[in-house]
């Protein structure tokens, strides 16, 4: 008998087919919302998990599906797994790096020239019918080239928007890390690794891309925003909670700083309703990676991911993208 696998979401039908090739699927291509009860009824019997970032997948599932042997994420970003349980259980969890890296830099690059430049602000009064006459200071905003960038969270994805901050724009770049990178990657990104402190002090434009874990759960507060300048912006890409939203909203209201741009946030798709009531914010609904060849490419590493992690396809036990592979050498 074939593996049974679950697509939680709604997915391309061309990745949905290729997991048809080797297992029995059941697809949510209604792509109805399914509470944590239901997500457990519809696992019982199935070996594999077809996720995104937006599925909890904690201990009480895990405890719930005995039989669960593949868990494969379309996101790159993983908090919404609990890796550890799914290792303990031994079940294999894969996320999407790599392949989103351009296409959400592009984006998070987007979002932050979208905010200095006020480019939300000025289309909502236009198509209010408020535009009259040309005005010296309208709309203005600060200008990205030559500006200081700061990235905080250099991954793939922070790297790729240094790199366009410092040979696109003339960008002076600024990072905070964990871990301090190479010398020669600095040197090639033009990159210069600073406290988190002096990042909040010195950056124009900061953008936020560290991964969301119980460390950095509001790194970002109102002590953070109390050291920026007021004429800085603020761009999240990163994860909801790695920002306090609340505090945010409080400081954008204040002018404590000039402009955030949030892709994430805190209990999306909800949005902290102080956001909504400010100006000078651009908001966008969780899209950085949301181009269709970067998100096809997403799901079917997800899809590659699964097929070699039960066994099936090419790479057979050779999960590409596998963040617990230890759990293969057990089987
Ligand atoms: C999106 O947020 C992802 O983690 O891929």
């Amino acid at each position: 008998m074939r593996p049974k696998v679950l697509v939680a979401r709604a997915v391309f039908a061309d990745a949905v087919e290729r997991l048809r090739e080797h297992f029995e699927v059941e697809s949510n291509d209604a792509d109805e919302i399914w509470h944590q009860a239901e997500l457990i009824r519809r696992l019982q019997g199935k070996a594999g998990l077809f996720i995104t970032g937006t599925q909890l997948i904690d201990a009480d599932l895990l405890a719930s599906c005995p039989l669960l042997r593949a868990i494969c994420s379309m996101a790159v970003g993983y908090n919404n797994v609990d890796l550890p349980a799914c290792t303990a259980r031994g079940v294999l969890v894969s996320n999407a790096p790599d392949v989103l890296t351009e296409t959400t830099a592009d984006f998070g690059f987007a979002l932050m020239m979208a905010t200095a430049r006020r480019i939300s602000e000025g289309e909502r009064f236009l198509r209010s019918g408020r535009w009259v006459k040309w005005s010296y200071d309208l709309f203005a905003g600060a200008d990205i080239h030559g500006a200081t960038l700061g990235v905080f969270g250099m991954g793939r994805i922070g790297q790729a928007i240094a790199r366009r901050g410092a040979l696109g724009f003339g960008m002076r770049v600024l990072y905070h890390n964990r871990s301090r990178l190479s010398p020669d990657i600095e040197s090639t990104l033009g990159a210069t690794h600073v406290t988190k402190q002096q990042l909040l002090r010195d950056s124009d434009h900061l953008v936020i891309v560290v991964p969301y874990s119980p460390a950095s759960h509001h790194a970002i507060g109102a002590p953070e925003l109390a050291l920026m300048k007021p004429t800085a912006t603020l761009t999240n890409i990163a994860r909801g909670g790695v920002v306090d939203d609340a505090a945010l909203a409080q400081a954008l209201r204040d002018k404590r700083i000039a402009a955030a741009g949030l892709d994430v946030f805190e209990g999306e798709p909800a949005v902290h309703p102080g956001l909504l009531e400010v100006p000078n914010v651009v908001l966008t609904p969780h899209i950085a990676s949301a181009s269709i060849p970067t998100r096809r490419a997403m799901a079917h590493l997800a899809v590659d991911n699964l097929i070699a992690a039960l066994g099936a396809g090419p790479s057979a036990g050779r999960p590409p993208t596998a963040l617990n592979p230890e759990v293969l050498a057990q089987r």
